[in-house]
């Protein structure tokens, strides 16, 4: 038996900025987790992957360049990647990750996925090569992916993105404790980054000086992590929302959860990950945790969950 896993992402600053080359924060969500389990079944089985809402049999004679589904395509690179032929396997893949909402929840499948193929073939993968397979399936879901997603799961630790460089680890001078809103609406991250391409083609100038804006928050940002400045980094989250909203990628029931975590007490709040619809984080501290937390819930959020970035 193979087994791997990996954890949900939150976006804590730089989204869809991140896509034109802005740098982004981000950190993993250790208790949402993806797992895998592969199991060998008797040769000439193939492989038979199977979830909680469907089942599905990947064959042997696929084209990996034409491939359109994710899953497969993580087989099949990883194979590729491990010079392993194709296993008669049983993989049963499972996930507390909200799907389509902004927690990276495709990618941490992928991952743990790939991780649960490398451990049935008693191979370790370097995390860089892992992190490079799961960008090119990212390419599926997103269609331009930045590669913060597979990134921060892959590393499964906090870092400063930025397109084409290497990833820094974030250094925080204080915990950041934050609650995590679903809005309950799933969204298409693709057509949300879609969405802002368009904005980029149609409005140049205004839309580079909001990249340029997101980019001043991230490195204030950044600076107020190292000194723990928690305060200032609520105002920010509350800024960087607010450029969200102008590049379209907000949406009623996010706002509406973001007004009311303002109105209950939180340091900072904002829509996290693609948006449209799926997830937003609030800024807490112990004394206004609980009363955020109810005012999300009572605000619509079909979950709230709670986590900590050290
Ligand atoms: O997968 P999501 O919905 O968390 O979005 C990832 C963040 C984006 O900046 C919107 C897209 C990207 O590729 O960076």
């Amino acid at each position: 038996m193979g087994s791997g896993s990996a954890p949900a992402k939150i976006i804590l600053f730089g989204e869809h900025a991140v896509v034109h080359g802005v740098p982004a924060l981000a950190a993993p969500v250790s208790t949402l987790r993806a797992t895998a389990f592969a199991e060998p079944a008797q040769p000439g089985y193939g492989i038979r992957l199977e979830t909680p809402s469907f089942i599905a049999e990947i064959p042997a004679d696929i084209n990996i360049n034409t491939v359109d589904d994710a899953l497969a395509l993580t087989i099949l690179l990883t194979l590729k990647a491990l010079a392993m032929p194709y296993p008669d396997l049983v993989i049963r893949l499972d996930s507390t990750i909200p799907i389509a909402s902004g927690m990276g929840s495709g990618a941490a499948v992928s991952t743990a996925l790939a991780r649960a193929l490398c451990a049935h073939f008693g191979i370790t993968m370097p995390p860089s090569e892992l992190n490079a397979i799961i960008y090119e399936v990212e390419k599926l879901h997103h269609g331009t992916p930045s590669g913060i997603d597979n990134t921060v799961i892959v590393y499964e630790t906090p870092v400063l993105f930025r397109r084409g460089h290497v990833p820094e680890p974030l250094q925080l001078g204080a915990p950041l404790s934050l609650l995590i809103g679903d809005t309950g609406h799933p969204s298409s991250t693709k057509l949300a980054v879609e969405g802002v391409w368009a904005l980029r083609a149609a409005e140049p100038e205004r839309t580079q000086s909001q990249f340029a804006r997101i980019g001043q928050i991230i490195e204030a940002a950044r600076q107020y992590m190292q000194a723990g400045e928690v305060e200032a980094i609520g105002h920010l989250m509350n800024e960087n929302h607010i450029v969200l909203r102008e590049l379209t990628v907000s949406s009623v029931e996010l706002d509406h959860l973001v007004q009311a975590a303002l109105d209950a007490g939180t340091l900072g709040a904002k829509l996290s990950g693609g948006g449209r619809g799926g997830i937003m984080i609030a800024l807490v501290t112990p004394e206004t945790q609980a009363q955020v937390k109810s005012a999300l819930m009572a605000a619509g959020a079909v979950n709230v969950y709670a986590t900590t970035i050290v």
